[in-house]
Parts: C-alpha cells; sequence; structure tokens
C-alpha cells in the first residue's frame, strides 16, 4: 500500500480523495503483471488524470473558500501535475506500455504526490482548518 499515515492533512474529504489516487497509481504499478500492459496503463492513467482534476478542484474550491493566500502557487502545481500525466499518456501512445514507462510514471506520480501533500496540501489544509475555526 502506498499511502502511509503520514500524509494525512486533517481534511477528511482531501484525504478520502489523496487515497483514491495511490489505488490508481497502485493500478498503473500493477499493470507490469499483466500480458496487455499498454491498454492496463492507458484506463489507468486515464482514471487517474480524470480523477486528478476533479480532486485538484475540490482543494481549489477550499482555497478559494477560505481566501488562501498562496492559491496562486498551489493551482500551479496542480496544472503543471496534469500536464505531465497527459505527456506521459502521449509517450504511453507512441511508445507502448514498457516496464520502464510504467516504473517512470509511477515514480513520478509517487513522488510528485508525497512531495505536494506533504508541503503544499498540509498547509492549505490547516489554513483551511483555522479559517474554519475563526468563521
Ligand atoms: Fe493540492
Amino acid at each position: 500500500m502506498l499511502w502511509s499515515k503520514s500524509f494525512e492533512t486533517g481534511n477528511e474529504l482531501v484525504d478520502e480523495q489523496h487515497k483514491e489516487i495511490f489505488r490508481l497509481v497502485q493500478q498503473v504499478l500493477d499493470a507490469d503483471a499483466f500480458a496487455n500492459r499498454k491498454a492496463q496503463i492507458e484506463t489507468a492513467l486515464d482514471f487517474l488524470s480524470g480523477y486528478a482534476v476533479r480532486h485538484f478542484a475540490s482543494e481549489e474550491a477550499l482555497m478559494a473558500e477560505s481566501n488562501y493566500p498562496a492559491f496562486e502557487e498551489h493551482k500551479a502545481q496542480h496544472d503543471s501535475f496534469v500536464k505531465e500525466v497527459v505527456a506521459f499518456m502521449e509517450r504511453v501512445k507512441t511508445e507502448g506500455g514498457t516496464i520502464s514507462i510504467s516504473e517512470t510514471i509511477n515514480n513520478f506520480v509517487i513522488e510528485w504526490l508525497k512531495e505536494h501533500i506533504m508541503d503544499r496540501d498540509k498547509a492549505m489544509a490547516d489554513h483551511y482548518k483555522g479559517w474554519q475555526v475563526s468563521n
């Protein structure tokens, strides 16, 4: 399991969505075991990009609602993540579903998530909690 308690931001909605993203990443990892790896990776990336867009929109709504001062920087990270995933989709289309590409995708997504959650999302959730208390 890729998820660990250390990723908890304390915001229930955000944490549930993060767990789902980790589950989707696990599907890309598990695709190694299947004969039709390309289709598996494509399906997982498709879900991942769709889900990430919805998840980022939820976070951005929380940030907007609470007048989060670092909204723009945070949103810029979300946007660049989506661009990277789209670029991976293109690569899988042309290069096929090699083990090397699935490893590259997993490393990128997992590292990005860990860093983003620990740094940006926790700060955002703390701010949101503080805003809720004072409102
Ligand atoms: Fe975020």
